[in-house]
């Protein structure tokens, strides 16, 4: 059933989660990756990796960016292949902030984030395996503004693209959600103390991309109490209200979406006050099945439902709910490797 609303025509209610695969080799799309979402244009948005709005936001090794010509090359390839069954696609801006090594970033680059406090824990990088998260350097009143512009060159090269528009990662502990958490953003200027000013750069970051490209093409991810990326837990009372706020001004800007990555943590008052708060769609992902998305969109909290790990295992997933046909299971082992193995062949129903 197609989905239809002031910001977002889509063909159905499936949307395919964004999920870094690893496979942009020095950080350029290709034509395997245009392959890969081909092969899902079941689904009536599509919204890609984590993709990085400047240099030192490529955290990840492998991770597409979205700053030179090049990379705006490339993704035209993967829009142009999406595009041709209605399938609407959005690039999910990402940038890693702390959570990321040196030796993922081009040569000369810094890792940066609201702090100098580094991630606990470990990330792949080619050169030696896991190592631990690099230290980051503190970003500079100056250094916020810059990041703040990286993202809105970041989107309108989107849009030069072929892009139907951009999804901003504030989710899931890189670098919107480091400066939501106080015990990461320890700032002393307007980005940091209150939670208006923790605040402040996901809003200015919504604001100015939806200035410059559109509010109808502008969605954000979010995942209120989220711990990944070594975010520790703070004060619940303030993680709901800063999720209030943030709602309330992406209504202000008349965003297209909130997309939320939930947890089990997640207050289900949070989630209310978020769809009270804002009109625009909402879409809910994680550990979603056929049965639980239908029952969740007949009861209304959501308007969309995102499948992750179904979608990579299954390019067909339309298919199979339609058929309600048995699924694929994802091969873990290949979620980040180079190349199509794990990426382009897992099997279909019909050829
Ligand atoms: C291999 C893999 C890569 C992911 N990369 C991203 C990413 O780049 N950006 C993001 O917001 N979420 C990312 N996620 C999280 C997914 O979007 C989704 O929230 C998660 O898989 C749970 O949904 P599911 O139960 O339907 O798989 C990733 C998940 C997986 C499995």
């Amino acid at each position: 059933m197609p989905y239809t609303n002031e910001a977002l025509n889509l063909k159905n209610h499936l949307v395919m989660a964004p999920m870094t695969r690893s496979r942009a080799i020095n950080n350029l799309p290709n034509d395997l990756m245009a392959e890969y979402y081909s092969q899902r244009r079941g689904a009536g948005l599509i919204i890609t990796e984590g993709t990085a709005p400047a240099p030192e936001a490529l955290g990840y090794a492998r991770i597409p960016g979205i700053f030179s010509g090049e990379q705006i090359e490339g993704w035209k390839i993967v829009t142009s292949a999406v595009h041709k069954n209605q399938t609407k696609i959005f690039l999910q801006l990402m940038h890693t902030g702390r959570v990321g090594h040196q030796d993922n970033l081009p040569t000369g680059i810094q890792l940066v984030g609201p702090s100098d406090i580094a991630a606990a824990g470990q990330i792949f990088t080619d050169t030696a395996g896991m190592q631990d998260h690099s230290a980051p350097v503190a970003l500079t009143g100056q250094g916020v503004k810059d990041v703040i512009a990286g993202y809105v060159t970041a989107a309108k090269n989107a849009i030069e693209a072929g892009f139907d528009g951009v999804e901003l990662h504030a989710a899931n502990g890189y670098l919107i959600e480091q400066f939501l958490n106080p015990n990461v953003n320890n700032r002393t200027d307007n980005y940091g103390g209150s939670i208006e000013n923790r605040a402040r750069f996901a809003v200015e970051i919504a604001q100015q991309v939806a200035a410059a490209i559109g509010k109808n093409k502008v969605g954000v991810r979010i995942s209120p109490n989220s711990t990944l990326g070594d975010l520790q837990a703070y004060d619940a009372d303030a993680v709901q209200e800063t999720y209030i706020h943030l709602a309330r001004e992406f209504n202000r800007f008349g965003l297209a979406y909130i997309h939320i990555s939930l947890n089990q943590q997640t207050p289900k008052d949070t989630l209310l006050a978020i769809r009270t708060e804002f009109e625009g769609t909402l879409i809910y992902c994680n550990t979603f099945t056929a049965e639980k998305a239908e029952a969740e969109l007949n009861g209304g909290d959501a308007d969309l439902i995102a499948f992750g790990r179904p979608f990579l295992a299954n390019p067909d997933l339309d298919e199979r709910i339609a058929n309600n046909t048995e699924l694929n299971a994802p091969d873990f082992s290949t979620l980040y490797t180079p190349g199509a193995k794990g990426y382009t062949d897992y099997p279909v129903l019909f050829n």
